[in-house]
């Protein structure tokens, strides 16, 4: 029997990353953050400057990352990701990543390598997976598919508060920026053509605007721990 998999997924700013990850501690499950093989191969396409308008480019990246090994390993319970032998948990969540990587995840070839690398390491054991499409096309067969959205304004707020620590104060101006980022890549995220950003129709929606964390992961908990009690 395959070990069962919670799917985590909605736009970016929601908390995916906060609450799968808080999830899977809770239920001492995996935990497999799939927009950060997304970043990884961003970060390789960077790292050699392909073009991707151009055919050449998009095949030179397919066989890179063909020949590259994305990695997550879970070390004093901070996620890494590495890319061959190098740890770029830092470096993929640079600004030039971020602002490369929509246009990365919309290219079909990457978006399969990646699926496959997925489904290889979560299967053996159970996993919360977060990203996009987990519970629409990575593991449709997912037991519990949960659908994060909050509100622009709040998703801005969250962002702005991790990237400027103690620092800048967070004024209109700086927020509307965060706004304006965000709703691009969630319009890049939704209407690509291969794997958009959608909800599943078995996902639960949760809107985490005015929820804090603690309160996120423990909703999700509680539905997982109803549907294992209801399936024994
Ligand atoms: O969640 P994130 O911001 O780290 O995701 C990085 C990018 O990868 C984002 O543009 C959406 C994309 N992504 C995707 O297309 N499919 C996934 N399963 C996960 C992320």
């Amino acid at each position: 029997m395959k070990a069962p998999i919670i799917a985590i997924d909605g736009p970016a700013g929601t908390g995916k990353s906060s609450t799968a990850q808080g999830v899977a501690s809770a239920l001492q499950w995996s935990y497999v953050d799939s927009g950060a093989f997304y970043r990884a191969a961003a970060l390789l396409a960077l790292r050699h400057q392909v073009d991707l308008e151009q055919t050449t480019g998009r095949v030179e990246l397919r066989e890179r990352l063909e020949n590259a090994c994305i990695d997550q390993r879970m070390v004093g319970g901070k996620l890494q990701t590495w890319l061959d032998d190098t740890d770029v948990t830092g470096a993929i969540r640079s600004e030039a990543v971020t602002r490369a990587v929509s246009r990365v995840a919309e290219d079909p070839s990457v978006r399969s390598i990646v699926n496959q690398d997925l489904r290889r390491r979560v299967g053996e054991e159970p996993a919360v997976v977060d990203g996009r499409d987990i519970g629409t096309v990575v593991f449709p067969e997912a037991f519990l598919k949960i659908y994060l959205v909050a509100s622009l304004e709040e998703r801005a707020r969250r962002r702005a508060r991790e990237a400027e620590p103690g620092g800048r104060e967070l004024d209109g101006a700086l927020l509307a920026s965060y706004e304006q980022g965000l709703a691009e890549r969630d319009r890049r995220d939704r209407e690509r053509a291969e794997a958009p950003l959608v909800a599943a129709p078995d996902a639960v929606h949760l809107d985490t605007t005015n929820l804090d964390l603690e309160t996120q992961i423990a909703r999700v908990v509680r539905m997982a721990r109803d549907r294992m009690n209801q399936a024994s």
